[in-house]
């Protein structure tokens, strides 16, 4: 019953931003920095929860981050999901959104109903699960909901700590997360191959040493492909493509990990290894894939084998999970996400639960 109550929404809020300045005016004016959100999806994730919160006269306070500042930096500031929100919730074009404070946040007021806070990594607490800083976020409100699927993975003071304080419940988006994610892994079609690429390597690498445990291919392409050294530590069974990889894994057999060979300058990775990726797709019934294969950041060759992974696996109708930021927003730019069985707006999170790892946020939810 959230009627007449305030909620903390922890919403995800990690989209991908371009700042571009604009050409100076003719009357001098110097340029303007623009900022573009790239993807908005996650945004869009947010929606039902906050629209049933309004709906039941709730309060609502929005809490997210944006990238990893290392305390303010105005060019990870909120303010440019705060005209989002503007957009999408608020119908009126006179409505003027100007900065504003609640108790000692920054913030900006969206409406009567809704204050979003300024990227809650600014604050130190944040990632240090601080209980005092929990403890301020917890006043602004009398309820917690936890909507940011993304962002479970870490033990963070807005996913963990703040549900000591607070009554605490799972968001709409986060509980379709966990019970589709949930459903389709519990007994997947095999072979189940697992495509990991892109960045965060920190985050993936031990993850791709736990994917043993559900897949029977886990293949690594992309910047994580870069860290040899590690891989050797991994207790995958390690094979010579593709003579191998023709037999399923037999029960008992631990996982088979290929890792892709990459070019010079690390920036994508090589035809001979793309080819072997897509062979073991093309046989796959349940395909995990996160992370692009090379740089997407430029156009051109760096896309291609990213394109390529993507297209073997939408030919191959299995069961296919796709998530993190980069991978769906190259896929969303393509009008070729929806070809997938279903897009996780988690990355990290979306691995880590894959892999049966008990994500922080959730276990908080639970307690
Ligand atoms: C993500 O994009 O995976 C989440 O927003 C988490 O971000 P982080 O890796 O910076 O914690």
């Amino acid at each position: 019953n959230v009627e007449g109550k305030t909620v903390f929404l922890r919403a995800d809020l990690d989209v991908p931003l371009t700042q571009q300045t604009t050409n100076n005016s003719p009357a001098g004016e110097a340029g303007k920095q623009q900022t573009t959100i790239e993807d908005d999806t996650r945004l869009k994730a947010s929606i039902p929860t906050i629209e049933y919160l309004l709906k039941n006269n709730a309060k609502v306070v929005i809490g997210g981050h944006l990238g990893r500042p290392k305390g303010i930096n105005k060019s990870l500031s909120l303010e440019p999901v705060a005209h989002w929100f503007v957009k999408k919730l608020i119908h009126n074009s006179e409505f003027i959104i100007h900065n504003s404070k609640l108790a000692s946040f920054e913030g900006w007021e969206i409406g009567p109903s809704i204050f979003l806070l300024e990227n809650l990594r600014f604050y130190a607490g944040e990632e240090a699960n601080d209980p005092e800083f929990a403890k301020k976020l917890a006043n602004l409100a009398q309820i917690y909901v936890n909507d940011a699927f993304a962002m479970s993975h870490r033990n963070h003071a807005s996913i963990v700590e703040i549900t000591k304080f607070l009554p605490h419940f799972a968001g709409l988006h986060l509980e379709k997360e966990i019970s589709v994610l949930s459903k389709a892994f519990q007994n997947p079609r095999r072979p189940l191959a697992v495509v990991i690429g892109g960045k965060k390597i920190e985050t993936k690498l031990p993850l791709v040493a736990k994917m043993y445990s559900i897949a029977d291919y886990v293949l690594v392409g992309g910047k994580i492909a870069q860290e040899h050294k590690e891989f050797l530590k991994i207790e995958h069974q390690k094979i010579n493509p593709p003579a191998d990889a023709k037999s399923d894994l037999a029960d008992g057999r631990k996982a088979i990990l290929l890792v892709a060979d990459l070019n010079e300058q690390g920036t994508g990775i090589l035809e001979n290894s793309l080819n072997n990726f897509i062979e073991i797709i093309e046989r796959a019934k349940t395909i995990i894939w996160n992370g692009t294969m090379g740089k997407i950041e430029n156009n051109g060759d760096f896309n291609h084998a990213t394109k390529k992974i993507a297209e073997a696996i939408i030919k191959t109708k299995s069961y296919s999970v796709v998530g993190g930021g980069d991978t769906t927003e190259f896929l969303r730019k393509r009008g070729i996400i929806n070809k997938f069985s279903f897009a996780s707006t988690g990355g990290g999170a979306m691995l880590a639960f894959l892999s049966g790892e008990k994500l922080p946020g959730l276990v908080a939810l639970e307690k």
